[in-house]
C-alpha cells in the first residue's frame, strides 16, 4: 500500500508504518531545507488551500511546503465569506469544481466531519487542515515528529495533554496516535472539558494507560500548589505536584476553544486552571518538553519562552518538512517503499440506518442536507452507533 492518491482526514487513515514513513521522509526534507536546497519534486503540480476558519500556521506551512517542493499554490483564505458558500453553495459542489483546478487540496472547515464529506466527493486527494472540534491529523504528524526530534522516541513517554480536551481537535488526533505508539497519557482538563467518549473508547481499545486530573493550579503567593484529581476534590501539596511533574516527559498545552463554546461553557470556565509558568517549570524535569499547537492565550506564560524546554516554536517550524513529506507522498513524487496498509475502524463498513441522524449538532450531516448520515456499530455496545463523519457516539434508545 502506498500513500499515493489517498485522502488524509483522520489520523486513523494512516497505519503506524505509514506515519513512520511520513516522519522518515520529513527528516530528509528537513535536511534539504537546512541545506537551503530548492527541490523540484512537485514541479508542475498545484496545491489548493481552502480555509473556512482562521489559520496562521497550518495554511502557511502547507503553502511554504509546496513552494519548497517546486509546486504552485492557489490560496483561498476566509472562504466562509469569499467563496460561493456565502451564496449558499455546498461543500460537495465546491470540491467538484476545485478538483478541476488543482492536484491536491487542503481544507479547513468549522463543521465536524466536513472534510470527510469533501473527500467523499473529490477526485483529487484532500488533506484535512482541521474539521470543527473533530480532528487535525497533520498537526499530529508534526507533533509526533517534534516528540521524536526532542525525545528520540514516542513509545513509553508520559505525555500530559492540558487544556480544552473536549473541543480541541489537535489533542483528539494526537491522543489516538500516542496510544497507538505506546505512550502513556495524563490529561489535565477543567471540568466539562475532558476528552470526548469516542477518543476515550479508542484509548481503551489501544490499552493506553490514562490518568486524568481536573486542574493544575498556579503556585499561590506562598508557593504552595494544589491539584484536583478528577475522582475527588482533595488538595495535594507541593510534594504531589513534584511527583506528577517529575513523571511527565512532554507537557502539551492547548487553549480554551472559546469560539466553540456554548453560552454556559463561556461563563463557567476557569481559564487559569492549567497555566504553566516559571514556578511549575522549575519543578518539571530537566529533559521535559513543553509543546503547544499555538495560538496560545493564557495557558502558557511568556516567561516560559526563554526556557530550553519550550519547544512550541520549533514544533511550528517542523510543520514545513512534515507537510512537504506528506504532499510528496500523496502526490507519489518521492520514492518510498510500500508499507503496511490503511488503518480503518474495526468491523464492517458504515451503514445508513433509516430514521437515525447524528446527535452532534455540529456534525456536517445536520447542516449539509444531501449528506446521508452513516454509522459504525460498536462491537462492545449494540446501543452505540458511531458517526462515520464526526465519530460522535450516538446512543440508540429504540432497540
Ligand atoms: C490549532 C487548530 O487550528 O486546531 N492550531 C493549529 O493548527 N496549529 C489549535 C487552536 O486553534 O487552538
Amino acid at each position: 500500500m502506498t500513500l499515493t492518491g489517498r485522502h488524509l482526514i483522520s489520523i486513523n487513515d494512516l497505519s503506524n508504518e505509514e506515519i513512520e514513513l511520513v516522519i522518515e521522509i520529513a527528516d530528509q526534507m528537513h535536511s534539504a531545507l537546512e541545506r537551503k536546497e530548492q527541490l523540484h519534486y512537485c514541479d508542475g503540480k498545484e496545491l489548493y488551500t481552502i480555509f473556512y476558519e482562521a489559520s496562521t500556521r497550518t495554511r502557511s506551512s502547507f503553502e511554504t511546503a509546496m513552494h519548497r517542493l517546486g509546486g504552485t499554490v492557489v490560496s483561498h483564505a476566509e472562504a466562509q465569506t469569499t467563496s460561493s458558500v456565502a451564496k449558499g453553495e455546498n461543500i460537495a459542489d465546491t470540491v467538484r469544481v476545485l478538483e478541476k483546478y488543482a492536484d491536491i487540496m487542503v481544507m479547513r472547515h468549522p463543521l465536524d466531519g466536513s472534510t470527510r464529506l469533501a473527500a467523499d466527493h473529490s477526485q483529487i486527494p484532500i488533506i484535512s487542515g482541521g474539521d470543527g472540534s473533530h480532528e487535525h491529523p497533520t498537526q499530529t504528524l508534526l507533533d509526533l515528529y517534534t516528540i521524536k526530534e526532542e525525545k528520540g522516541n514516542i513509545k513509553g513517554m508520559n505525555v500530559a495533554l492540558c487544556g480544552d480536551l473536549r473541543h480541541g481537535r489537535t489533542v483528539h488526533s494526537l491522543a489516538v496516535a500516542l496510544a497507538r505508539f505506546g505512550a502513556e497519557i495524563t490529561c489535565i482538563a477543567p471540568e466539562g472539558f475532558e476528552l470526548p467518549d469516542h477518543i476515550r473508547n479508542a484509548l481503551k481499545d489501544y490499552k493506553c494507560k490514562l490518568t486524568e486530573y481536573k486542574s493544575l493550579e498556579d503556585v499561590d503567593s506562598e508557593g504552595s500548589l494544589a491539584i484536583h484529581h478528577s475522582k475527588g476534590k482533595e488538595r495535594h501539596q507541593e510534594g504531589f505536584m513534584n511527583f506528577l511533574l517529575e513523571r511527565l516527559d512532554v507537557l502539551y498545552f492547548t487553549r480554551l476553544q472559546r469560539e466553540r463554546f456554548s453560552s454556559r461553557e463561556a461563563t463557567e470556565t476557569d481559564q487559569e486552571s492549567y497555566r504553566i509558568n516559571k514556578q511549575l517549570l522549575a519543578m518539571s524535569r530537566e529533559d521535559a518538553v513543553i509543546m503547544h499547537p499555538l495560538p496560545r492565550i493564557n495557558e502558557l506564560a511568556y516567561e516560559v519562552d526563554q526556557d530550553k524546554r519550550a519547544a512550541y516554536f520549533r514544533q511550528a517550524g517542523y510543520g514545513v518538512p512534515v507537510r512537504m513529506a506528506l504532499i510528496a507522498l500523496i502526490l507519489g513524487v518521492v520514492q518510498a517503499k510500500p508499507v503496511r496498509g490503511v488503518r480503518t475502524v474495526p468491523g464492517k463498513l458504515p451503514e445508513e440506518i433509516p430514521g437515525v441522524t447524528c446527535s452532534n449538532e455540529h456534525c456536517v450531516t445536520n447542516i449539509e442536507g444531501y449528506a446521508t448520515p452513516k454509522f459504525y456499530r460498536d462491537p462492545h455496545d449494540p446501543q452505540a452507533l458511531k458517526c462515520y463523519y464526526c465519530d460522535w457516539v450516538n446512543k440508540r434508545i429504540d432497540q
